[in-house]
C-alpha cells in the first residue's frame, strides 16, 4: 500500500523497538501517529491496543502496529475491536499474505521474539503488500459477519 501515515502502539516491553521502528519508517517518508506507551514503566496492552484500534476505526490512519512482549496480547485485544483485522507474526511471508489473503490492518509482533532487523522486514512486507480481494474478499466478508452475529450479542 502506499500509505503516509501509519498509527503504532506498544507497552512497557517494547518501548525501544517501537522507537526503531518509527525510525526506520520515517527514513521511508511514513509519518507514526505514536498512541504510547511512552516508557519502560509497567502498564497494561489493552489500553494501547483500544487507542490503536480507535484511531483505524475513526479512518485516521489505514493501518496500524501493535508491539507487546509477544505480540499476543495485543493482538488478542485488538481483535475485540469491530472492523479490526489484527495478526501476529513473526516471519516475513505471514507478514505480507495477512494483508494478501485477510486483509489485515494491524500487525503485531514481540520485542522479546524479533530482533530489529527482522521487525523492520515484517513492517516492510505488510506495509507493501495489497489486498488482493477476489475469492479472499468473501472469507474476509465471513469474519464481518461473525462480528455481527447473533453469538456476539
Ligand atoms: C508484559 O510482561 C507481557 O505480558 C506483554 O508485553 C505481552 O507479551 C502480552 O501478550
Amino acid at each position: 500500500m502506499n500509505i503516509k501515515k501509519i498509527t503504532i502502539g506498544c507497552d512497557h516491553a517494547a518501548c525501544e523497538l517501537k522507537a526503531q521502528v518509527i525510525e526506520h519508517l520515517a527514513e521511508r517518508g511514513i509519518e507514526c501517529i505514536d498512541v504510547g506507551t511512552y516508557s519502560s514503566d509497567s502498564c497494561n496492552y489493552p489500553d494501547y491496543a483500544h487507542a490503536l484500534c480507535k484511531n483505524i476505526q475513526d479512518g485516521v490512519t489505514e493501518l496500524g502496529i501493535l508491539i507487546c512482549g509477544t505480540g499476543i496480547g495485543m493482538s488478542m485485544a485488538a481483535n475485540k475491536h469491530r472492523g479490526i483485522r489484527a495478526a501476529v507474526c513473526s516471519d516475513t511471508f505471514s507478514a505480507r499474505l495477512t494483508r494478501e489473503h485477510n486483509n489485515a490492518n494491524v500487525l503485531c509482533f514481540g520485542a522479546r521474539v524479533v530482533g530489529m532487523g527482522l521487525a523492520f522486514d515484517l513492517v516492510d512486507n505488510f506495509i507493501d503488500a495489497d489486498f488482493e480481494g477476489g475469492k479472499h474478499q468473501k472469507r474476509v466478508d465471513m469474519i464481518t459477519a461473525i462480528e455481527e452475529s447473533e453469538c456476539n450479542k
